[in-house]
């Protein structure tokens, strides 16, 4: 009987979205390149599934009803290109590749060329939401080869995450790497989120607020506009405890791991030319915790020496709410401009109402705040940055107060908090009328005659002062 699909990559994610599939009444054909896995998964296989394993990809000629769809769930990376090449024997054209791994959106666009030329049709699915996200309902961002869309959608939407209201949380991207794209920008987000509320344990903790206290006001933000997976697995980390009734979390080494997607996004940035500020923060920060020896011995050779804290801990709880909500909104900002950078660059047409719905559930940033986004978007498709709504104009307004006092109250107290302020300048540069780039740009012009433009003639006149001669201006051509 030959099946819908095959998924090839049987680690966490490609096991459970195989088995999300087969719960739908899809039959999946299941590759690994080493059998023990197969072997594993068919164990957990029950009656009313089909799954088939199948033990080279030569098979798949047979095993599958064309056109063939084929779901990669592979390391990002050079494993992805190996098997494609070997698909490449056993598919013919008109068959489709998904690539669900968290491929560089390069690589995907590059793929993507490389098939096309072949009359194979690639997409490259992000697939977010971890381990019970793959199994029972991920967001997925499809962009590829459009002509694939029709033929997968119905496979993709019902192992898909859905909304309360029941909105689908797969809806195609665009074209060659745009799907991988939006994954980044995701992850890249996810890294600002978590930097985010890492900085406001660490600041509430620095002040000598109760570990129930900081737990607490977690569990209830999770209440409000702060509503969001990542905020309710904080709550639930910071209640679980060691034997001894030491916090789990303070046994854990502070040296943050990363597998490359928030550093791709702020790389992505400098080369788009977009200030993503918060996020490469966030990426920084991870970086800076991986040097554990080196701030070793630096806490010995210059200690912080705190003064205790005599302030409201009322106040610091509920400024601290409002600086996380704040900066998220200012963190959110910077993602979908450089979205915006993105599709002129690259040329592709994405709708960022449909992305915020995309990330509404079944991914790692689901949150209440992206109905909001959603919102805004829909309010002003050409949205150019989502300060300029009047609903999140309003909430930034309103947080302002807290989120200065955190930002103060961290530097009078020493606890890094890069991203909150890299937050706040953001926000206090993107309202200055006039920035001090004026200067820049006559040092610029002094020591290299690089020209400058001034404010009381067109933008396409370009001027040069003869800054240690007599101080003339003179129009500069071209
Ligand atoms: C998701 C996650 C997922 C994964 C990252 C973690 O959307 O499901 O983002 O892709 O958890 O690989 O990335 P780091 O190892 O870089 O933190």
């Amino acid at each position: 009987m030959p099946c819908d699909i095959a998924v090839i990559g049987l680690g966490v994610m490609g096991r459970n979205i195989a088995l999300n599939l087969a719960d739908q009444s899809h039959k999946v054909a299941v590759y690994n390149r080493s059998r023990g896995k197969v072997d594993l998964m068919l164990e957990e296989v029950t009656e009313n599934q089909t799954v088939v394993a199948v033990d080279d990809l030569a098979e798949l000629q047979q095993q599958l009803v064309a056109p063939r769809k084929v779901l990669l769930m592979l390391t990002a990376g050079a494993a992805v290109d190996s098997v494609i090449e070997q698909l490449l024997q056993a598919l013919e054209p008109g068959d489709i590749i998904i690539d669900g791994g968290n491929s560089n959106f390069h690589d995907t666009q590059r793929r993507w060329e490389m098939l096309k030329q072949k009359g194979m049709l690639f997409v490259g699915a992000g697939i977010s939401g971890g381990e019970e996200g793959a199994r029972y309902g991920p967001s997925i961002m499809p962009g590829g080869d459009k002509a694939a869309w029709s033929l997968i959608k119905p496979l993709l939407q019902s192992i898909a995450a859905k909304t309360d209201d029941g909105e689908v949380c797969c809806q195609w991207v665009g074209e060659g790497g745009a799907g991988h794209y939006v994954k980044m920008i995701h992850n890249g987000i996810e890294y600002g989120d978590m930097q985010l509320i890492a900085e406001s344990w660490s600041v509430m903790q620095a002040i000598g607020i109760s570990e129930q206290r900081i737990a607490d006001a977690f569990r209830q933000w999770n209440d409000g506009v702060l509503q969001s997976y990542l905020i309710e697995i904080t709550a639930d980390i910071l209640q679980q405890k060691d034997d001894d009734g030491v916090l789990r979390v303070h046994r854990i080494v502070d040296s943050a791991g990363q597998k490359g997607t928030g550093r791709w996004t702020a790389i992505d940035s400098l080369e788009l030319g977009a200030p993503l500020t918060l996020i490469s923060e966030a990426v920084y920060a991870r970086v800076l915790s991986s040097f554990k020896q080196q701030r070793s011995k630096a806490a010995q050779k210059l200690p912080i020496i705190r003064e205790p804290f005599s302030g409201d801990l009322d106040n610091v709880l509920s400024s601290c709410h409002d600086a996380l909500y704040a900066s998220k909104i200012i963190s959110y900002t910077q993602g979908f401009m450089q979205m915006r950078l993105a599709a002129a660059e690259y040329g592709w047409n994405l709708e960022y109402g449909n992305i915020a719905l995309l990330w509404r559930a079944g991914c790692i940033i689901r949150s209440l705040f992206l109905t909001d986004i959603k919102q805004a978007f829909e309010t002003d498709p050409a949205l150019e940055s989502l300060m300029m709504d009047d609903f999140f104009a309003e909430a930034l307004q309103g947080a302002e107060d807290g989120w200065r006092a955190i930002c103060t109250l961290g530097i009078q107290q020493a606890v890094p908090m890069p991203a909150m302020n890299a937050g706040l300048i953001f926000y206090d540069g993107y309202r200055t009328e006039t920035l001090p780039a004026n200067l820049l740009q006559a040092q610029r012009d002094y020591f290299g005659a690089h020209t400058y433009h001034r404010i009381d003639k067109v933008e396409t006149e370009s001027f040069h002062t003869h800054w240690t001669g007599d101080g003339s201006e003179e129009k500069v051509d071209g």
